[in-house]
């Protein structure tokens, strides 16, 4: 039995400047080769990575770092792999409390195999039934995102009015089904006809407008809360958040989740309706998932019950070898998706739902297949 392996990467070249490109990564083969064994002493593991996420924060670490950016998170190191959220099989372990065979969910280089401090990283448990992928987001950060930030910061009640925008993403699919399980009224902005519909028919929204499509951001959210918004929670910034001030009720809550059409822009929107926050007295919170670590498990023993139930449900949009992962990561900024890229009249279209690159064939879970969309 092969005792090493080559190991493949994808690396910044060099800092992005605007909106990242395909050819601002590069797949390489690392010069060292991968030994199937880890170092006794380093209490290390060892691990084969089967999934990566996509997120819209990649975007943010492809740019030179910045005093606003530090605050929060390191940019990638030009030469380097990148890295992000992953779900990976452990190979070998110098760390008691992993061994070889467990699957892990972490922070990981985009890279075939890597070898890993065990800090930061968490045991998956595979007697919960789902697939493996989920990890990467409704069971991992991207659900405690969805969760702190919607019932830690909104404290939403029964009968409340909700908005959510980037409703079809990975976090506002989850925020809108919470929004329902708890009894509120949720409408979810999405950019194409195809999200509207699926927010609309698949994941229990009562209204959505695709915000592309309507010549007045405040008409649209006069129409659809005639009475105004309790609760916003924020995942683009500019000018929606500008319409949403105009529309928030007295008392209103914002989580501010992200801001992803201002994250890549050299110039960034001028609001105009910031005073609505005095005059409503509206709570406004920028918060990160690292910020709730401590409520992880409050929070799973919240989901998973809905998730047994079949009450809660999560999409992914699942491309295939790490070779794909350029595109399908470039993709979230510029509107591309790899399979409609045959069809010229979709190929504008952006993804809907929780971007995975898959990088081996035979790991989906035991008991259920991923979800291919
Ligand atoms: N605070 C945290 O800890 C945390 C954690 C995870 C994510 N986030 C943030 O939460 C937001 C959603 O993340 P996600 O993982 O759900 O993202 P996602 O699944 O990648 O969804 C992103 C969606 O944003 C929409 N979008 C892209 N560019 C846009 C633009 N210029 N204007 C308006 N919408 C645009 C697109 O949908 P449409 O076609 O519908 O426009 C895209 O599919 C992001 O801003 C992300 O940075 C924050």
């Amino acid at each position: 039995m092969e005792t090493t392996v080559s190991n493949k990467q994808v690396i910044l070249r060099d800092y992005v400047k605007g909106f990242p490109k395909e050819s601002d990564l590069m797949i390489v083969t690392a010069s060292d080769t991968v030994e199937f064994k880890v170092k006794h002493g380093s209490a290390a593991i060892l691990v084969k990575n089967l999934y990566l996420s996509c997120d819209p924060c990649m975007g943010i670490r492809m740019r030179e770092p910045n005093h606003s950016t530090l605050a929060l998170i390191d940019s990638f190191v030009p030469g380097k792999p990148i890295a992000g959220i992953g779900v990976s099989k452990v190979i070998d372990s110098d760390d008691p409390a992993f061994e070889k065979g467990d699957f892990v969910w972490g922070m990981v280089d985009w890279e075939g195999y890597s070898t890993l401090n065990t800090a930061g990283m968490f045991k998956i448990d595979v007697n919960i039934n789902v697939p493996l992928s989920n990890y990467t987001g409704i069971l991992g950060m991207i659900g405690l995102t969805a969760y702190a930030g919607f019932f830690e910061i909104c404290s939403p009640k029964k009968g409340e009015t909700v908005f959510v925008s980037a409703a079809s993403g990975a976090v506002g699919q989850l925020v809108g089904q919470f929004a329902k399980l708890m009894g509120c009224y949720v409408v979810g902005s999405a950019g194409t006809k195809q999200k509207v519909d699926l927010l609309l028919n698949k994941l229990g929204f009562d209204d959505a407008f695709n915000y592309k499509e309507e010549p007045d951001l405040d008409s649209a959210l006069k129409r659809c809360f005639p009475k105004g918004i309790d609760i916003y929670f924020e995942n683009v910034g500019g000018e929606m958040l500008d319409a949403v001030l105009l529309n928030m009720k007295t008392f209103g809550r914002i989580a501010v989740c992200g801001m992803i059409s201002q994250y890549l822009l050299e110039t960034r929107d001028r609001l105009q309706n910031l005073p609505d926050i005095i005059f409503k007295r509206i709570k406004m919170q920028g918060f990160t998932s690292i910020d709730y670590i401590d409520i992880f498990p409050k929070f799973l023993q919240f989901v998973l019950p809905y998730i047994k139930e079949g009450k809660l449900i999560y999409l992914e949009d699942i491309v295939q070898g790490l070779e794909n992962g350029p595109s399908a990561l470039v993709g979230l900024f510029t509107g591309q998706k790899h399979w409609q890229a045959s069809n010229p009249s979709r190929s504008r279209m952006m993804k809907s739902y929780k971007y995975v690159l898959r990088l081996r064939d035979s790991y989906t879970n035991k008991t259920t297949k991923s979800v291919m969309y």
